[in-house]
């Protein structure tokens, strides 16, 4: 079997999207939401790379990758069933390598079943070390949360630059060179969701990118924080509950019953204090590192993220 591994050319994205949910379902047992849109959005974003394999010219497996400054990683990685095994897999990963070197990122990583030694192994011998888990949160929405903060599609274009500008400053300040602009772009030029803000209008404390409803990586009745993050300081746990609630209040405004979000348990403070306002793990999962640093998951770190 010749296997080949390249850039996935939008028009495969059908066939990608079937292996897709041919191997998540067939690992998870459960079929992946039909209304979610996860590689289709991330291959128009500005910030990615997706790679297909192909078995004598079959595509049989793809694996997607973003850039996030100095930071990046890759997944969802998925090989069709039958294959498994075949060493395609490992083809897709290490291919993904030469993509986050070539960025340039100091920081890689990926997300994965926690429980599977297998899948372990197969990173390990990338250089990818097991960390924290990282625990895929959510709660359910009244309806009634209050609208706070602002949106930054409300803001006029001229302003937008700055704000997205001052975003960067946010994670920057966080982890060097973190930089989640693409993301923030994926959502407002393809109408996925908003960017919710807190703080001052000149001068945010915190942002959240939004995904809502079908069609994006959230899926329908749901609202999905892609990543968020607030600038430490003082009064960092109070602002870090603001955003929270403004994503609440996003996702009541958006009409969804639940609120989903990630974070990494070495983030132990804001892990509890997503805890104490009632999200529930619902997957937890592990998080690999390359090389095997902290990066940005530390205790005091309020960020949401989950490299999915
Ligand atoms: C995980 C997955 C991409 C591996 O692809 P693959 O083509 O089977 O991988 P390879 O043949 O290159 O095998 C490389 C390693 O992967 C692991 N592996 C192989 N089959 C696997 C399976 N069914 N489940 C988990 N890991 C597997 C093993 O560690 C293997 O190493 P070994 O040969 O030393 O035992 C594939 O099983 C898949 O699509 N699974 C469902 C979706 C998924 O789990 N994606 C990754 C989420 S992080």
């Amino acid at each position: 079997m010749e296997i080949e591994v390249r850039r996935l050319d939008g028009s495969e994205l059908p066939a990608a999207d079937r292996v897709f949910r041919e191997a998540f379902g067939t690992v998870l047992g459960v079929a992946l939401p039909a209304d979610t849109r996860l590689l289709a959005t991330r291959l128009l974003a500005p910030h990615t790379t997706a790679l297909a394999a192909y078995a004598d010219g079959e595509l049989v497996g793809s694996n997607l990758m973003a850039s996030w400054g100095s930071v990046a990683y890759f997944g969802p990685l998925s090989v069709v069933p039958k294959l498994w095994g075949s060493g395609v897999g490992a083809r897709l990963v290490a291919a993904a390598v030469d993509v986050l070197d070539g960025w340039g990122a100091a920081h890689q990583g990926l997300f994965t079943f926690a429980q599977s030694p297998q899948h372990h192994r197969l990173y390990q011998r990338f250089g990818f070390w097991p960390r924290f888990l990282t625990a895929i949160m959510s709660r359910s929405v009244t309806g009634t949360e209050p609208a706070l903060g602002w949106r930054m599609s409300a803001a006029a274009p001229a302003d937008r630059a700055a704000l997205v500008a001052a975003c960067a400053d946010v994670t920057g300040t966080i982890h060097e060179g973190l930089d989640v602009r693409g993301e923030i772009a994926a959502v407002l030029d393809q109408r996925l969701g908003d960017v919710v803000l807190i703080g001052e209008p000149d001068a945010p404390r915190g942002f959240a990118v939004c995904h809502a409803g079908p069609g994006t990586e959230a899926g329908g009745g749901i609202a999905y924080v892609k990543f968020a993050a607030v600038r430490p300081g003082p009064g960092l746990a109070d602002a870090f509950a603001a955003l929270v609630d403004a994503c609440l209040g996003y996702a009541a405004e958006r009409g969804v019953a639940r609120l989903t979000l990630g974070v990494n348990t070495a983030r132990h403070e804001a892990y509890r204090q997503l805890l104490a306002v009632g999200f529930r793990t619902e997957t937890p999962g592990v998080t690999m590192h390359r090389p095997n640093e902290p990066g940005y998951d530390r205790e005091d770190v309020r960020l949401l993220d989950d490299w999915r």
